[in-house]
C-alpha cells in the first residue's frame, strides 16, 4: 500500500470516528429531549415567589423517584411520559407561568393526598383560582384518555392460571373479577340518605372490573352508596356503551351476584375465605371450589387496595362537588392503569401477605341464577375435588 492510500485510509477512519462521536452526541440530546420533552420556559423577570416555586417543583419531580413517588404517587418516568402525552395531544398547554409538569403535579398532589386547594398555596405560590383552573384542566385531560387506558381484558389465558394446577383448566376462561367498591362521598343533605352505604357513612358505589394484571377493564362510577352491587351491574350491562364480557369468558364475582353467563360467584352458604377454613381442609367439592375461587379472586382485589392506598382522595372526606367526585374517581382509575404499565409498586399489596377484605354486600341476587351455568359450575367443582390429589387446597 502506498503513502497516498494510507493517508486516505486514515482520513476515512478519522471521519468515521467523528461521525460516531457526533451520532452519540445527537443521541444523548434526542433521548434527553424525549425523556423530558424539554420545553424551555419563556424567560421573564423572576419574582421571589417564582424562585420559591421552581425550587419546590424541582424538589417534587426533578430530584429523585422517591420524592416524586411519595408526593405525586408515581415515579418520574410515568410522570414525564404523562406530561409529554398531554403536550403531544394538545390536551394541556404550557403557559407563560405554568408548565404542564406543574399543572399535573398540582392535580396529583390533590388526589394523592386529598389536599385542599388552599393547602397547595404555599407550595405553588398560586391563587386558589389558578390552582382550581388547572385542576379542572388536568381532570379533563385525564378523562380524555379513558377509552385508551381502560380496555377490555386480553383473550389469552393469564399465566397465573395457565401455570397453576389449582386453577387450570377450570378458570382458563376467567378474565378477572368484578366488585363494587365504596368511596367516600359528600352530597347535599336532602339526598344524603340515598348515599348511606351499608357500612355507614356517605358513599359512592363504584363498580369496577379488574384483570389479573390488576388493571381496571371497566369502571362505572357515580351510583349512590345504598345501591346494591347486582343492581349496578344490571345498569352497566344495559347501557349503550356499557359493560361487555368477551364471548366465552367470565369474571369472578362475590356471592351477592347471580350465577349466569359471564359471571361466576362462589357457592352460597358455604365456607369461602381461607381464614374461614382455619386448620380444616375442604370437606367437599363446594368447599374446595369456593376456596380456589376466593384465592384467585383476592389476588385481583389487590387492585382496589392499591387504588385506595395511592389516591387518598377516594377514601377521605371530599372537598369537591359530587359531579367532580365522580370524575375524580374515574381519573384515578385511568391513572392507576397508566402507572401499572411500569409495573407494580409499593402501593400494591404484595400477593403473599394479602388475605383480602372482600365481603359481599349481603343482598343476594338469586332470581337471575342461570341453571345451565349452575350446572357448569357443579361440573368444575366435581372435577376439582376428584382431581385434588394430595393438595387439599
Ligand atoms: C343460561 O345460559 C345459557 C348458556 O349460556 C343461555 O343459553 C340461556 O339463555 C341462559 N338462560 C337464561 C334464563 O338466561
Amino acid at each position: 500500500m502506498d503513502d497516498n492510500g494510507k493517508t486516505r485510509d486514515m482520513l476515512i477512519v478519522q471521519a468515521a470516528g467523528l461521525v460516531a462521536v457526533l451520532c452519540a452526541y445527537m443521541a444523548t440530546i434526542t433521548t434527553r429531549a424525549r425523556i423530558r420533552n424539554y420545553r424551555a420556559p419563556i424567560r421573564y423577570v423572576m419574582l421571589e415567589r417564582d424562585v420559591a416555586r421552581l425550587s419546590n417543583l424541582r424538589f417534587i419531580y426533578e430530584t429523585n423517584d422517591i420524592n416524586c413517588h411519595d408526593l405525586l404517587r408515581m415515579n418520574r418516568a410515568p410522570f414525564y411520559n404523562l406530561c409529554n402525552l398531554f403536550h403531544d395531544r394538545k390536551l394541556l398547554e404550557d403557559s407563560i407561568h405554568t408548565c404542564i409538569e406543574e399543572q399535573v403535579a398540582m392535580f396529583l398532589l390533590v388526589v394523592g393526598h386529598n389536599h385542599r386547594f388552599r393547602e397547595m398555596k404555599p407550595i405553588f405560590r398560586r391563587s386558589i383560582e389558578v390552582i382550581s383552573r388547572y385542576f379542572k384542566a388536568v381532570l379533563y385531560a385525564i378523562g380524555e384518555l379513558r377509552d385508551e387506558m381502560i380496555q377490555p381484558p386480553s383473550n389469552e389465558v393469564h399465566p397465573k392460571i395457565l401455570h397453576s394446577r389449582r386453577f387450570y383448566p377450570y378458570f382458563k376462561d376467567c378474565v378477572g373479577a368484578i366488585d363494587g367498591t365504596h368511596v367516600a362521598a359528600k352530597v347535599p343533605a336532602p339526598i344524603a340518605s340515598a348515599f348511606r352505604g351499608r357500612k355507614g357513612g356517605t358513599t359512592q358505589n363504584v363498580m369496577a372490573a379488574v384483570d389479573f394484571d390488576l388493571k381496571f377493564t371497566y369502571v362505572l362510577a357515580g351510583w349512590e352508596g345504598s345501591a346494591h352491587d347486582a343492581l349496578i351491574l344490571a345498569d352497566a350491562l344495559e347501557r349503550n356503551d356499557g359493560f361487555v364480557v368477551p364471548a366465552g369468558k367470565f369474571y369472578l364475582v362475590d356471592a351477592g351476584y347471580a350465577v349466569r353467563p359471564g359471571f361466576l360467584p362462589p357457592y352460597r352458604a358455604t365456607r369461602y375465605h381461607l381464614t374461614e377454613f382455619g386448620e380444616r381442609v375442604p370437606q367437599n367439592e363446594k368447599e374446595l371450589f369456593n376456596l380456589r375461587h376466593s384465592s384467585l379472586r383476592i389476588t385481583v382485589e389487590r387492585a382496589f387496595a392499591a387504588f385506595k392506598n395511592r389516591w387518598r382522595i377516594v377514601d377521605n372526606k371530599p372537598h369537591h362537588p359530587y359531579p367532580s367526585q365522580v370524575k375524580i374517581v374515574l381519573a384515578c382509575c385511568i391513572l392507576h392503569n397508566w402507572i401499572l404499565q411500569w409495573g407494580e409498586d409499593e402501593f400494591v399489596p404484595p400477593e403473599h401477605t394479602w388475605t383480602g377484605n372482600s365481603a359481599s354486600d349481603g343482598v343476594i341476587d338469586i332470581e337471575h341464577d342461570n341453571r345451565t351455568w349452575s350446572q357448569i359450575r357443579d361440573g368444575w367443582a366435581g372435577h376439582m375435588f376428584a382431581d385434588r390429589g394430595n393438595s387439599c387446597v
